[in-house]
């Protein structure tokens, strides 16, 4: 019998419990066994390492040259070093796992672009529960998850992995995942450590091109890359991991402004800061640092406490330590730091993994429905002529393209330790349905098959059907880490069989399963109707089978701008207004006059090929109803900097399903001492409305949230004239005014 994601056991006795002396019981442990630690011992904790072979494990642990291992996930393995590090060296330290748990460990969540796209901070938190709870039975205690850096260039194959271009939603949806996975006890076996990543302006690659450089200004920084930091700090994350990357010519494993200045003296964070795998190695390719000895003292001194992979601690901390460079304050600082998260972890008590737990949790009822919930709530309708979805009347659908039957591929990047066996693709779950009789022809093999001689035959099945189904998309390998691409089109013949299955006149859903937007514009027009997915996970297929015959209701919203063309990137929509914002009476290239006077297009921001528009701004989603949004208005006209904004409207369904519409509020601080975005999303909310159905909704805002960095660096409201908008996406809406005085 399958147990209960939600069975987990009594709150252990909080081992934070307060000496007289202000210091935790967890300082006083701490302190007293720093103080029986060697150097050797010290550093050795210090060490994160992921062992190449089991007999490289068992070495470094029997040394006590590691404390923390990543990529060990078979729970037998896990205790056997275990018991080797408490039973076999001489202070007994227990180990940590660590893991890339990023959006599910066996039971897969849709990666996290997904997971942003359902705006649903409750089923997101659900996500990392179950995660914390398949992967804490493998003996990981530790996730690199989540990361929440913004990204404004879909380029950028990490995309993938975050919560897209606002910085409230990546907040909202880091705090979320930092929960899941913690819960409200840490020493509870069944959570996880979280690690918020990648401290910090990754996502600003330059181009999108990954691990590039970026040139991100302070305040931008810290009015854009920074809050889902900071929030997820407030929400309690254990640890956090330096980026790759430089900002401004300083690499985020050696910068003391951002990992002292920022993290540990404005923010108070008091865990572990780990770099990315061999990051403070790379200080030495960045042309920051000499050699790994002096690329080790920047790293350390710059406040990193856990070295992944570059092999700089173990090999010149010591001598760094003995020379002065390394102070033993700071090398102690450092190892208090993940002593006090093992501590917290409660692995000095309960080192060893219940090996019984694995087959009672993983993939188990509740974790598949979860999975399924979330995989349906992040679902982005984009287009539905003539009401063709939900399927009605459709006694015969031919099921086509490379995403169809994708088990390894639906899953998408970062997927480690899904198995695709267990993966329900839409083949499967369309065959499940009863009264439906599916033909299935893939057309092509994989995305980036060229290959168009099985199209025809797609166009004459296409005939006998009633509805022709096109599963298109990325595999997953063409997003995530290092798999940036220079142009967003579809990959291979995918838009040739997409022609070909209209050829055959009968309606036809293209069902897209990316890692990132594509630029689908011209696919648009070839097909009756379009869901957006994701990657989403082990259940997209149950997910996708409801939402299409309708058993679902789609209430995804767009978690990045999907651009008309590449060429558009960077394109956001929380971006400022420039001195020459459009006018809308640009002239566009097909329209251009011969020998057209110089000024004569308008001289505003936009491409003469591309316009200035978004194919679908920022929280765009359709559903299967129909949303109307009236009696907008703030309680007050004027407010103090110390007052709360109250919005109300009224929401209603007026259309013939229920459903849930994403209702947003975004706001706009029309004159700044800085040049600020014409827009900012402040709130949003989840509503369910049956059909015919209305309600008053009311956003709360305190005025404090309308905070930012301005011209003298200070984070502060700046009275003055304001704007918001209330709608189903960020380019909807009539503006309507406030003042903060
Ligand atoms: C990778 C990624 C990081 C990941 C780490 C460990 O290079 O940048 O996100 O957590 O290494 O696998």
């Amino acid at each position: 019998m399958k147990k209960s994601l939600f069975l987990i056991g009594l709150a252990a006795l909080g081992l934070a419990g307060c000496s007289t002396s202000g210091r935790s019981e967890v300082d006083r442990k701490v302190d007293e066994l720093l103080g029986k630690m060697t150097i050797e011992e010290k550093i050795g904790q210090l060490n994160h390492i992921s062992p190449f072979t089991p007999e490289m494990g068992r070495e470094a642990v029997a040394s006590a040259s590691t404390g923390a291992l990543l990529n060990v996930f078979d729970p037998a393995e896990a205790n056997e070093l275990q018991r080797i590090a408490v039973e076999e060296t001489r202070l007994g330290i227990p180990l940590l796992f660590a893991r890339d748990v990023i959006h599910g460990f066996h039971t897969l969540f849709p990666i996290p672009l997904g997971q942003a796209a359902t705006f649903d901070p409750e089923v997101v938190e659900l996500g990392a529960r179950v995660a914390a709870v398949e992967a804490s039975a493998a003996g990981i205690r530790w996730t690199y998850s989540p990361m929440i850096d913004v990204a404004r260039d879909s380029r950028w194959g990490r995309v993938a992995e975050g919560a897209g271009e606002d910085p409230y939603l990546a907040s909202v949806m880091g705090a979320a995942m930092v929960r899941g996975y913690q819960g409200d006890d840490l020493s509870q076996p069944n959570t996880m450590a979280a690690c918020i990543k990648h401290f910090a302006g990754y996502g600003a690659a330059e181009g999108g091109r990954d691990y590039n450089t970026t040139k991100i200004p302070v305040r931008e920084l810290r009015n854009s890359y920074l809050p889902p930091f900071k929030a997820a700090v407030e929400a309690g994350a254990a640890t956090l991991m330096t980026s790759f990357n430089e900002i401004d010519g300083v690499p985020s494993s050696g910068n003391e402004w951002l990992l002292r200045d920022v993290l540990r003296e404005e923010w108070g964070f008091k865990g572990v800061v780990v770099t990315d795998w061999n990051s403070s190695g790379e200080m030495v390719a960045h042309g920051f640092a000499a050699d790994l000895r002096d690329a080790t003292c920047k790293a350390v001194n710059a406040g990193v406490d856990l070295d992944m992979m570059s092999m700089g601690f173990s090999r010149h901390l010591k001598e760094l330590v003995e020379s002065g460079e390394v102070s033993e304050k700071r090398l102690d600082e450092a190892v208090r730091h993940i002593l006090t998260l093992k501590y917290r972890l409660g692995l000095f008590d309960n080192p060893y993994v219940d090996l019984e737990r694995q087959k009672e949790v993983d993939y188990c009822d509740e974790h598949l429905a979860a999975a399924k919930r979330c995989a349906v709530e992040s679902a982005v309708l984009l287009k539905n002529e003539d009401a063709t979805l939900p399927l009605k009347g459709v006694r015969r659908l031919l099921v086509t393209g490379p995403m169809a039957d994708a088990a390894h591929d639906q899953n998408g990047t970062w997927s480690f330790d899904g198995q695709p066996e267990h993966t329900v693709t839409p083949l499967a779950a369309l065959r499940e349905v009863e009264g439906l009789q599916v033909d299935y022809l893939p057309g092509l093999l994989y995305s980036r098959d060229n290959s168009t001689d099985r199209l025809p035959a797609v166009t004459a099945a296409a005939r006998q059907a009633d509805a022709v189904a096109v599963f298109i998309g990325e595999e997953a390998i063409l997003s995530g880490e290092a798999h940036s691409l220079a142009d967003l089109k579809l990959q291979g013949a995918q838009s040739r069989l997409i022609a070909a299955a209209r050829a055959s006149g009968r309606p036809v859903v293209v069902v897209v399963m990316a890692g990132r937007p594509l630029t689908i514009a011209e696919e648009l027009k070839e097909c009756d109707a379009m869901l957006y997915c994701f990657h989403p996970g082990t259940m997209g297929g149950a997910a996708i089978a409801d939402l299409l015959l309708g058993k679902a209701v789609p209430s995804g919203k767009t978690p990045v701008t999907f651009p008309k063309v590449t060429g558009q990137l960077p394109l956001y929509y929380n971006h400022n207004n420039t001195g020459r914002p459009v006018v809308g009476n640009e002239v566009l290239l097909e329209n251009i006059p011969l020998q057209a006077g110089q000024t004569s297009l308008g001289c505003t921001s936009f491409y003469l090929d591309a316009g200035w528009e978004p194919l679908f701004p920022f929280g765009y989603g359709l559903s299967y109803t129909t949303f109307a949004y009236s009696d907008v208005k703030a309680d007050k006209e004027v407010y103090g900097t110390g007052d709360t904004l109250a919005v109300e409207f009224t929401l209603a369904n007026t259309g013939e399903y229920d459903a849930v519409e994403v209702a947003q509020l975004y706001v706009q601080d029309v004159t700044g001492s800085i040049a600020r975005p014409v827009k900012e999303l402040k709130r949003f909310a989840r509503v369910a409305l049956k059909a015919g159905e209305s309600r008053t909704v009311r956003f709360e805002l305190p005025i404090a949230e309308l905070a930012f960095y301005g011209l003298d660096n200070s984070c502060k409201v700046e009275p003055g004239q304001f704007r918001f908008w209330v709608a189903g996406d960020s380019a909807s809406g009539e503006p309507r005014t406030f003042e903060v005085k």
